[in-house]
């Protein structure tokens, strides 16, 4: 939840922070800023407004001779998105400015005591109380770094934090706290960001940086030091993809755009890591205790889907008890993990806070830890004791489609993993099927048209519901879930088992119902088949995704190819997505950026 962006170099600062917020608007979209230091010791040039990063752009003199500056794209946490509440924020001299990601929890008592002193706020966030604390600590020590410092260990909460001020014209300071933040490090000029994404056009140097630490950047330096004043070495690394890959490359929509290139990341998924006679190999775990007895996963979101959907043949394959839970429930209670517990967290950012907070919980009750990431060098898969990157490639759009299928790959490839050697497990015949997945998606991609054009004739509908059964219970809660978050209906999943338990209330003259079938071999088909009828018995508009094999006489049935039905996920949230997406085109919605949402979500 908010982008940052921060820079100091030879070049224009406006237009480098422009085009990375522009790049990490996906984190927050509901009001934006920048401050600049146009003349040393001088008032900063500030501009915020309301509303998406284009209301901005429009206000700003496009001729900044700035060679400095920071901006914000921001989720609102406290206060609403308005003018007064975007941010960067400002000190009563107007040389100093601030901009944050994350909230500080202990900002009223510090808000009390600030306005004791008489500053006097212009804004509801909690942010501005650390642009006036900053201030003070400044005419202190005059050292934006050592009062950044200072006033982090004040600080409760979580925090990116970027500061600048004219009297020391050439540096940004950045301090973190459970809330991502790297270094980009150019060729004569730096970038401090919330994300890679935000430099990639000008360099793939990045920096890592570690909880609690503090950074001073100028055009050809980077210190980093830690909460106790200690220089610390930050970790380099080399970002893989380019910024191609962050682009809409002729798409209409990023969301578009990433369900094309589902094929691409399923392959790059499992490159390296299987073969078609089912060896696997996941150097990444070599070292991990594989001693469990019990497995549990922890996600939000789109993320935690995947783990639904995983658990599955993750505990048919090897053999293990495996519990899925919302990491959001488990921080909050008295869990009952042993040494024993191997415990994997599922994140595509890596940065999410309910899930990071649940992986610290989980560490502390003794349990084994790995995550499943596609954000190197993020904080979750930092503090898990391995990671297993999925190589998804960059994912902008709000909703997640491309990350969820590797992270379901990711499991299976773990799920392989644990179940060498165990009994009834046909490793060779799983590796071919995963191994021919990317092709099946390609597959279905290459017929999504006529789906296309039958969604746009739903778009009235008030209430859409997503049936299934087994593995195709979790992949009907990730069709209601993207339905909710794109088109904004109403959109519910259920077991089919559980139609009659309650839902088939629900069902009204031409309530569109999505049944999703596995292949006609499975026991879950029949009853899938007769959920279909009595839901048709009941008025609703059935639309079957089903396996090629299914006998079945519907007017709409959307077919996948055939592959293992625990597999079968990948294939059928395939036209799942592509509903969601068709739907909220098709209403008129923002697809990349939906209302109220963010990408990262980096608060509780
Ligand atoms: C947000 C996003 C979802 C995502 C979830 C978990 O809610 O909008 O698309 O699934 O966060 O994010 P993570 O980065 O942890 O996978």
């Amino acid at each position: 939840m908010c982008g940052i962006v921060g820079y100091t170099g030879p070049n224009p600062a406006l237009s480098r922070i422009i085009e990375g917020l522009r790049r990490l608007e996906y984190r927050g979209y509901d009001s934006a800023g920048v401050a600049l230091i146009e003349k040393p010791a001088s008032p900063l040039q500030v501009v915020k407004r309301a509303g998406k990063l284009a209301n901005l752009e429009s206000e700003l003199v496009k001729n900044s001779e700035a060679n400095t500056g920071i901006g914000h794209t921001r989720w609102a946490t406290h206060g609403g998105p308005t003018d007064e509440n975007a941010h960067p924020h400002i000190d009563g001299s107007g040389k100093l400015a601030v901009i944050h990601n994350g909230i500080i929890e202990n900002y009223l008592e510090l808000k009390r005591e600030l306005e004791r002193r008489g500053h006097k706020f212009t804004s509801e966030t909690d942010t501005e109380s650390v642009a006036f604390l900053l201030a003070e600590e400044f005419k202190v020590v005059n050292d934006l770094a050592e009062a950044m410092r200072l006033v982090c260990k004040r600080l409760k909460g979580s925090f990116t934090l970027l500061a600048i001020h004219s009297d020391v014209p050439g540096l940004v300071v950045g301090a973190r706290r459970n809330s991502p933040l790297v270094v980009g490090v150019g060729t004569g000029e730096n970038f401090l960001a919330s994300d890679v994404s935000a430099f990639i056009s000008h360099t793939k140097s990045a920096l890592e940086l570690g909880q609690d630490e503090i950074v001073s950047v100028t055009s050809s330096e980077v210190k980093v030091m830690n909460l106790a004043g200690e220089s610390v070495s930050p970790k380099a690394y080399e970002i893989t993809w380019d910024a191609k890959a962050a682009e809409r490359g002729g798409y209409s929509h990023f969301m578009l755009k990433e369900i094309f290139e589902q094929p691409k990341a399923i392959a790059d998924t499992l490159i390296g890591r299987i073969t078609e006679s089912g060896l696997i190999t996941l150097p990444e775990i070599e070292k991990l205790n594989l001693d469990f007895d019990r497995i549990l996963i922890l996600a939000c979101g789109t993320a935690y889907h995947a783990g639904l959907i995983g658990k599955y043949a993750l505990e048919e394959w090897s053999k293990t008890p495996v519990d899925v839970e919302l990491a959001s429930e488990f921080r909050y209670r008295n869990p009952v993990l042993s040494k024993k517990t191997l415990v994997i967290t599922i994140s595509q950012s890596g940065e999410t806070m309910d899930t990071l907070m649940a992986l610290r919980h989980a560490k502390s009750l003794g349990a084994s830890t790995i995550s499943i990431c596609n954000t190197i060098g993020s904080t979750i898969p930092r503090e898990s004791d391995a990671v297993l990157y999925t190589h998804a490639g960059p994912e902008i759009a709000v909703a997640s489609t491309k990350a969820l299928l590797t992270q379901i790959v990711a499991i299976y490839l773990l799920a392989m993993n644990f179940g060498k050697e165990k009994a009834g497990v046909d490793l060779k015949k799983i590796a071919t099927e995963l191994l021919s997945l990317p092709n099946k998606v390609e597959e279905i991609l290459e017929t999504v048209e006529p789906l296309r054009e039958m969604t746009r004739g739903y778009k009235d509908a008030t209430s859409v519901l997503f049936l299934g059964r087994q593995v195709g219970y979790p992949a009907a809660l990730e069709g209601a879930l993207k339905l909710k978050e794109l088109a904004y209906m109403h959109a519910e999943g259920f077991a089919g088992g559980e139609l009659k338990h309650g839902p088939i209330a629900l069902i009204e003259n031409g309530t569109p119902v999505i049944a999703i079938i596995p292949s006609e071999e499975s026991e879950i088909a029949a009853k899938m088949k007769s959920n279909i009828q009595e839901v048709i018995a009941r008025g609703a508009k059935v639309i079957a995704i089903a396996d090629s094999s299914v006998k079945i006489d519907l007017p709409t049935i959307i077919r996948i190819p055939t592959t293992l039905d625990l597999l079968q996920p990948i294939l059928a949230i395939v036209p799942l997505q592509v509903f969601a997406y068709e739907m909220a085109v098709a209403r008129g919605n923002d697809v990349d950026q939906p209302r109220n949402l963010a990408k990262s979500v980096t608060v509780e």
